[in-house]
């Protein structure tokens, strides 16, 4: 670099506090804020951000400089709920000790061997379908994949009992978390909320109680539990708690969401009706990805090498205290990444696809050492899901408006119910 770096602050952007502009259209708020340059500081409610589209600068924050980033202000309520759970953790040295013993048996090879059991799961669910008469898909969907994320971690104490428990809490936590987004309020709880808490502690502390000292089972919950003892874990049964309660929410919604707009855009496209499962998979959660924005905190300052056109200044100051936010679906639909961005077209994907594809620009489990420890699992389930969905029926969507996702919400859910109908093959 040959000159000193240009905070962010001066760098081009709207005057102004912008969080009414990009809470009316946050998507169009996003893609349109690109004619200012590929960092662009903007005031959101008083909190300073620096939304980024560069793909070094994102690498920068994401892969190679984690002392600098911290919790962002999204995840605070998150992490009244996950508490020391990985997504919420940003206590580097304890989550390097957590992750190495999540990630272990959710490798690319290991989570093969959760396999046949996953498939029975989606099987049972799918013979539960009704054909005929229009049904919501998104219910159906969010049973299977409940049942396939409890299972990886209580496997034979999940029962029906169970399962209610752990919906119950799922969506009291999600609409609690996305009741306030400025975290006005943080320690109103409504009743609901505690009771659903309190229920789902009470069935975890009861699982890890009744598995026996020195056989604590294969499953999730039993690895970590087994891990308690070990001097370098760092985990105690609080923290066994917080990583399940992780496992549930990061593992449930994100599939749910991928596996319903994947339906709804094979539907709406017969055409492609036969393309390869995972293809599939990958161009839902490029239209669609589960994770649709990333907000980081900077708590320390960093200068990013960014190409802003002008050779002599390329160092970018993000100063601590600031935010930066990676709209990840603006870059999935940029043309200059996707060919024909809009369109759903899942042999894009294929190796000798003439299509233009910057894979460097597609990153739906997000980049560097705190990428989605579900990856594996996540893309095993979504095309087995697809694949024996296909198998078993034939579908329309009944809504011939096209579904978009929720763009406050935890997750990019669907922003409507999803009406199908389906026959049996
Ligand atoms: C298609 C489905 C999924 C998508 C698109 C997805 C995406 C992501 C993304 C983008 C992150 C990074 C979040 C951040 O740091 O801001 C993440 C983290 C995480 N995901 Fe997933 N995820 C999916 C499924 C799953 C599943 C099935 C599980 C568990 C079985 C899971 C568990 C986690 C956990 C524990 C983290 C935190 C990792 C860490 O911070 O070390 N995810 N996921």
């Amino acid at each position: 670099m040959n000159t000193a770096p240009v905070s962010v602050a001066q760098l081009a952007g709207p005057a102004g506090d912008q969080f009414e502009q990009y809470a009316a259209a946050p998507f169009e708020y996003l893609r349109d804020l690109r004619s200012h340059g590929s960092i662009v500081p903007i005031d959101l409610g008083g909190v300073r951000t620096a939304v980024v589209f560069d793909l070094g600068v994102i690498a920068a924050v994401f892969v190679d400089r984690l002392e600098h980033v911290g919790r962002p202000l999204v995840f605070e309520r998150l992490a009244h709920v996950m508490g020391t759970g990985l997504i919420t953790n940003y206590d580097w040295d304890l989550w390097l000790a957590r992750r190495k013993r999540i990630a272990r048996p959710l490798g690319a090879r290991t989570v093969r061997r959760l396999h046949t059991r996953m498939c029975q799961i989606i099987d049972s669910e799918l013979s539960r379908w009704p054909t005929g008469e229009p049904v919501e898909l998104h219910d159906l969907v969010k049973r299977l994949t409940l049942r396939v994320v409890a299972d990886l971690l209580f496997s034979d104490d999940l029962t029906e009992e169970a399962m209610e428990v752990i919906a119950t809490a799922v969506s009291e936590i999600h609409a609690w978390a996305e009741s306030d987004p400025a975290n006005a309020d943080i320690d109103a709880r409504p009743a609901s909320f505690n009771a659903a808490m309190a229920a789902l502690d009470g069935y975890i502390g009861g699982v890890l109680d009744a598995r026996p000292p020195g056989n604590p089972g294969g499953d999730m919950a039993g690895l970590l539990l087994a891990a308690v003892d070990e001097p370098d874990a760092r985990l105690d049964r609080r923290g066994v708690r917080d990583e399940a309660v992780t496992l549930i929410l990061a593992g449930h919604e994100t599939v749910t969401n991928t596996i319903c707009f994947a339906i709804d855009l094979l539907g709406r496209h017969p055409q492609h009706a036969g393309a390869a499962a995972r293809f599939v998979v990958d161009e839902t959660l490029r239209l669609y990805p589960p994770v649709h924005v990333t907000n980081r905190a900077i708590i320390k300052d960093l200068v990013v090498d960014c190409d802003r056109g002008t050779p002599e200044a390329r160092g970018v100051l993000l100063p601590a205290g600031w935010e930066v936010l990676v709209p990840e679906y603006v870059i999935y639909r940029d043309a200059k990444c996707f060919e024909r961005p809009g369109e759903f077209l899942p042999q894009r994907w294929a190796d000798d696809s003439p299509l233009h594809l910057e894979r460097r620009a597609y990153f739906p489990f997000l980049t560097g050492p705190k990428f989605c420890v579900g990856r594996h699992f996540a893309l095993l389930e979504a095309t087995e899901a697809i694949e024996r969905f296909r198998a078993r029926f034939r579908h329309e969507m009944t809504d011939p408006t096209p579904p978009w996702g929720r763009e406050f919400a935890v997750s990019f859910a669907p922003d409507r119910p999803m009406g199908i109908r389906l026959w049996e093959r």
